[in-house]
């Protein structure tokens, strides 16, 4: 059949050299990228500065292709070359071929399973109940700013259920030096990935900053580390003692000390913007949507009662579970699941593909795909992903942990962490939009997150 030229549109300027790079919006790109998928459909592609143009696709169909590791693979990325000085050969950034990531995720695996989550339980929970008393104490008139302490929750969360290690999110005014500094050498790596790469040699100034950043934040890790070391705790089921003394079953080897020093921020990084956001989305779409939060809040009561929240219970809130599945889908923490073509390839049976190019799926888009969805795919709708109807869904229509062997490791992680806060928050308070017209309005360096999204939370009568 004949082969059809992925559309593009006109530069809106005289700098072919920067191609569409200053067309885009330049606080938030993916908001020009939502905006030509709304204009051309299901593709589309821009020349930003890179060998081949970079491709955008929207459509369930497209995505799916994209899913198949022999067609198209998740590396040689400039992102995660610009990412290597932070997070080394972590999970993250390593590479599939590289030893180091093969050892990690063989080792790691295990503890992101049933057995292991349900270790972390406690701890979670313990977290959670720390915001839980926060709100408590605020009382109904505070304005609580949403996206600050789920950040704290989630920061916390993976500090003490993967390290051992308190950051005390919930007790200080400021963030923990940590944060800041992992946050500004992610954004920083990202800027000098979205730059043209002639560019950053200019911005010497930024880059100092970044490896001083980096070097306060290593030097943090290596005490973690040896403090391990030094006090050993036989009993601690987290990350850390399996880093330090597992063994990695096929090449009989430990992780380097080194490696270890990189996955320390590489699963706060991972694992603290995408989970806060994902966390201040849902109370965003159930303030939203005042029946579903009633349903919701109808469920606690039920499996949970006046007690306290037990492990057990856990797979009972199955409604509450498909308001974190169709939260994730409405509005994925972050912008773009990206690939590179292994091979010259044809995507859709229609458009040609070289090999190296890269390919993105537009979280947005494809996760609103009509023809999976419906033509309310706009709307939060929970019922979507209840038992039967969320088994009946086409292969990758819902895929906000990615796929293949990169898909993220931290899922059962992230939603028990998020099935508890929102069990716990609900169970205590009536959770209501501070400004009962906020609309979400999303920025984000990191993450997309909801700025500005004031909530108020008040006991509810009779809970104690
Ligand atoms: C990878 C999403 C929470 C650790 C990924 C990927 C996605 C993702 C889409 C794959 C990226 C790609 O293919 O390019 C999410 C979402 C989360 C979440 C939506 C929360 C709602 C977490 C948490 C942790 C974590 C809590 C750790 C405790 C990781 C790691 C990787 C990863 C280490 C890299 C895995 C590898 O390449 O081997 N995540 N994640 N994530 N995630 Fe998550």
């Amino acid at each position: 059949s004949k082969l059809l030229k992925i559309p593009s549109p006109k530069h809106g300027h005289y700098f072919g050299l920067l191609g569409h790079a200053p067309d885009l919006d330049p606080d938030l790109p993916v908001k020009s990228f939502w905006k030509l998928m709304d204009q051309y459909g299901e593709i589309f592609q821009l020349d930003l500065g890179m060998t081949y143009p970079r491709v955008f696709v929207g459509s369930r169909e497209l995505v799916n292709e994209m899913a198949n590791d022999e067609r198209f693979s998740k590396f040689t990325h400039r992102l995660h070359k610009e990412m290597r000085p932070v997070f080394g050969d972590g999970l993250f950034s390593a590479e599939s071929t590289d030893k180091a990531w093969w050892k990690a995720h063989r080792l790691l695996v295990p503890i992101f399973g049933s057995l292991g989550l349900s270790k972390m339980f406690d701890d979670m929970q313990d977290l959670s109940a720390q915001l839980v008393m926060k709100w408590d104490r605020f009382g109904p008139d505070h304005e609580i700013e949403c996206i600050d302490d789920m950040a704290r929750l989630a920061f916390d969360t993976v500090g003490l259920c993967a390290f051992g290690y308190r950051f005390n999110e919930f007790y200080t005014a400021d963030h923990h030096p940590f944060m800041t500094q992992l946050k500004e050498a992610i954004v920083e790596s990202g800027r000098r990935a979205n730059r043209p790469e002639i560019l950053n040699q200019f911005y010497y100034k930024e880059e100092q900053h970044r490896q001083e950043n980096i070097a306060k934040m290593k030097e943090l890790c290596k005490k973690i580390i040896q403090d391990r070391i030094d006090n050993p705790k036989s009993e601690a089921n987290d990350l850390l003692n399996l880093m330090i003394h597992g063994v990695d079953r096929e090449t009989g080897e430990k992780l380097t000390r080194e490696n270890i020093e990189y996955q320390i921020p590489t699963f706060l990084g991972a694992g603290y913007e995408t989970t806060s956001a994902t966390l201040s989305f849902i109370y965003y779409l159930l303030c939203t949507y005042p029946e579903t939060m009633a349903k919701a809040q109808q469920e606690v009561d039920e499996v949970v009662g006046d007690t306290v929240l037990t492990y057990e219970m856990l797979p009972k809130l199955k409604y509450l579970d498909a308001c974190i599945k169709e939260a994730l889908r409405i509005q994925h923490p972050s912008s773009l699941l990206t690939r590179f073509a292994v091979k010259d390839t044809v995507l859709g049976g229609k458009y040609f593909v070289r090999k190296g190019q890269m390919v993105s799926g537009v979280w947005r888009h494809f996760h609103r795909d009509p023809v999976v969805w419906g033509a309310d795919s706009d709307e939060f709708k929970p019922e979507r992903m209840l038992d039967r109807n969320f088994q009946a869904l086409p292969p990758n229509s819902w895929k906000p942990f990615g796929d293949g062997q990169r898909a993220c490791i931290g899922r059962g992680f992230a939603e028990q962490e998020i099935l508890i806060n929102v069990a716990m928050v609900l169970q205590r308070f009536d959770v209501k939009k501070a400004d009962p017209n906020y609309i979400l309005e999303l920025k984000g360096q990191m993450a997309l997150k909801c700025i500005d999204f004031k909530i108020r939370a008040k006991r509810r009568s009779g809970k104690s």
